[in-house]
């Protein structure tokens, strides 16, 4: 009941943020309880899983593999976020130094998803600015997929994909809704995994998830630290980064041996 309470008094958006930060949290927290303790769940761990760390869960039913899609997909992500993010951009650009009124979809969307918290110049100044950033952060996962990524024959569930393709297309709009719009009209050697070593990842598995989680920070940063919406956005990329970070940690200690000791899944020192 509290936390019908709880999602019924926050915006659409942020109810939508709010419920995948505790999923993913409360997956961090299952992780964490022995596996004896707990029925396996396989449909559940086929939905957690991808890439390397499907191979460290339990056996994939038969039923499961026949939804998996190619990891390489993820180039689909960045080219919908690309795409989309482009054209919200686009809107925003025409809107806020053109003085055109938002196409009037776009405008109905965003008012269901929920009013902005205050009115004011810098904070659509803001949103425009984390716009482009997210913009630029699309082409070069992109670009990272296309040319630099080497990706082996591992696979994502199909929900994970779709999950993919809405994610940077609900983040834009989230970007969007703070804006107050009624305020005026190389060479591969082998494809192995092996354990990285150097620079960050001296101290944590996957520093690539803890950049991740500092990139939303730094958005956070330029709406001013006080934007809710946007820190129950950082609260779902800390928890969903975790909950990878931290299966990718275990796949390395079950996979080598030798594994640091000393090294930590995602928060340098401490988790
Ligand atoms: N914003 C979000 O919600 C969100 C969600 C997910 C990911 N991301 C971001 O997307 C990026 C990529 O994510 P990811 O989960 O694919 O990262 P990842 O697991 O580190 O994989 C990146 C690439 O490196 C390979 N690889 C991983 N560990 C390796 C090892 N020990 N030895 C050799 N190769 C290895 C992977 O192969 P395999 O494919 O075979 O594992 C894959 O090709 C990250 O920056 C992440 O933060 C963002």
């Amino acid at each position: 009941m509290a936390l019908w309470a709880v999602l019924s008094a926050l915006s659409p958006i942020r109810a939508v943020w709010f419920t995948l930060g505790a999923s993913f949290l409360l997956n961090v927290l299952l992780q964490l309880v022995p596996p004896s303790s707990l029925p396996s769940f396989a449909l559940l761990q086929d939905l957690i899983r991808y890439g390397k760390t499907k191979y460290g869960g339990p056996p994939r039913p038969a039923v499961c593999r026949r939804f998996d899609v190619p990891k390489r997909y993820f180039s689909h992500f960045y080219i919908v976020s690309v795409l989309w993010n482009g054209f919200l951009l686009w809107c925003l650009i025409q809107f806020l130094f053109l003085g055109a009124p938002l196409p009037h979809w776009l405008h109905t969307l965003l008012s269901i998803l929920g009013p902005t918290q205050a009115q004011g110049g810098e904070l659509a100044l803001s949103a425009f600015l984390v716009l482009v950033l997210l913009w630029l952060h699309s082409w070069r996962r992109l670009f990272e997929c296309l040319f630099v990524s080497v990706f082996s024959s591992s696979v994502i569930h199909v929900v994970q994909y779709c999950f993919g393709l809405a994610y940077y297309v609900f983040l834009g709009l989230t970007v969007l809704s703070q804006v107050p719009v009624d305020s005026r009209d190389g060479a591969v050697v082998h494809c192995n995994y092996q354990i990285p070593f150097g620079d960050w990842f001296e101290y944590v598995s996957s520093p690539n998830y803890l950049a991740e989680l500092m990139i939303y920070v730094s958005m956070a940063v330029v709406f001013g630290f006080r934007n809710l919406t946007w820190w129950l956005v950082v609260t779902y990329i800390f928890f969903c980064q975790a909950l990878s970070a931290l299966l990718s940690h275990r796949f390395y200690q079950s996979k080598f041996v030798s594994y640091p000791k000393h090294r930590k899944a995602y928060l340098p020192f401490v988790f």
